[in-house]
């Protein structure tokens, strides 16, 4: 049986890849088959699932849970008590290709508290705000405001904003409903 380091040193599971570089806060827990890339850093009491991917410089909030098969490309900023399923993929670039010239990366922006649903897919650039839900199976294309629910391909807003996740409120139903930016 595997058992979390003691003292709250962070665990790190024997098949995973963790390069020197790479800052893994007390508690948290980095499982079979994680690879974390250089400079990436990840806080306090986190959970990294099974075979997701850290990119280089990433940078990760205390008590945010990453599950499985997760694609968490370079620069990417993650806050604090963030949840994200399993299988869900941040991108960095809009127009990737083959030995591309110039290549830059825009990197996905997630507030605190944000809860990003099963096999998403999150395009280069967007900011989810605080607190925000995405649906599972989402494409999201713009920026999703703090509080707000959004679930489709293109990701489109469900809820009025609420201030917690135990408030319960009416959906806004229609492709303008406010929640997404520059809808
Ligand atoms: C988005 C979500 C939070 C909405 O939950 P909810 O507020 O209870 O919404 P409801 O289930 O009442 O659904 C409201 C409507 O949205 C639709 N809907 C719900 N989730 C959806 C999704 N992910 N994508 C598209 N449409 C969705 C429902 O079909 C329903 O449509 P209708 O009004 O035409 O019948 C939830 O469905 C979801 O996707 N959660 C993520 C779960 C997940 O990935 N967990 C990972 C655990 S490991």
């Amino acid at each position: 049986m595997v058992e979390m380091g003691a003292r709250g040193e962070p665990f790190i599971h024997p098949t995973a890849i963790v390069h020197d570089s790479a800052h893994i806060g007390p508690g948290t827990a980095i499982w079979a088959y994680v690879v974390v890339e250089m400079g990436a850093r990840l806080g306090e009491n986190c959970v990294v699932g099974t075979h997701t991917y850290v990119g280089n410089y990433a940078s990760i909030g205390d008590r945010t849970r990453i599950m499985g098969q997760c694609y968490i490309p370079t620069r990417i900023k993650i806050g604090r008590d963030v949840f994200i399923g399993p299988q869900v993929s941040f991108l960095g670039d809009k127009y990737p290709q083959v030995n591309k010239p110039n290549h830059t990366e825009n990197p996905v922006t997630i507030e605190d508290n944000v809860s990003v649903g099963a096999n998403s897919v999150i395009l280069p650039g967007v900011t989810l705000g605080q607190g925000c839900r995405i649906g599972a199976g989402s494409v999201v294309t713009k920026d999703v405001l703090p509080w707000f629910t959004v679930a489709g391909n293109p990701a489109r807003a469900m809820k009025k904003p609420v201030t917690s996740w135990d408030e319960t409120y009416e959906g806004l139903n229609g492709p303008h409903a406010p929640g997404l930016r520059g809808l």
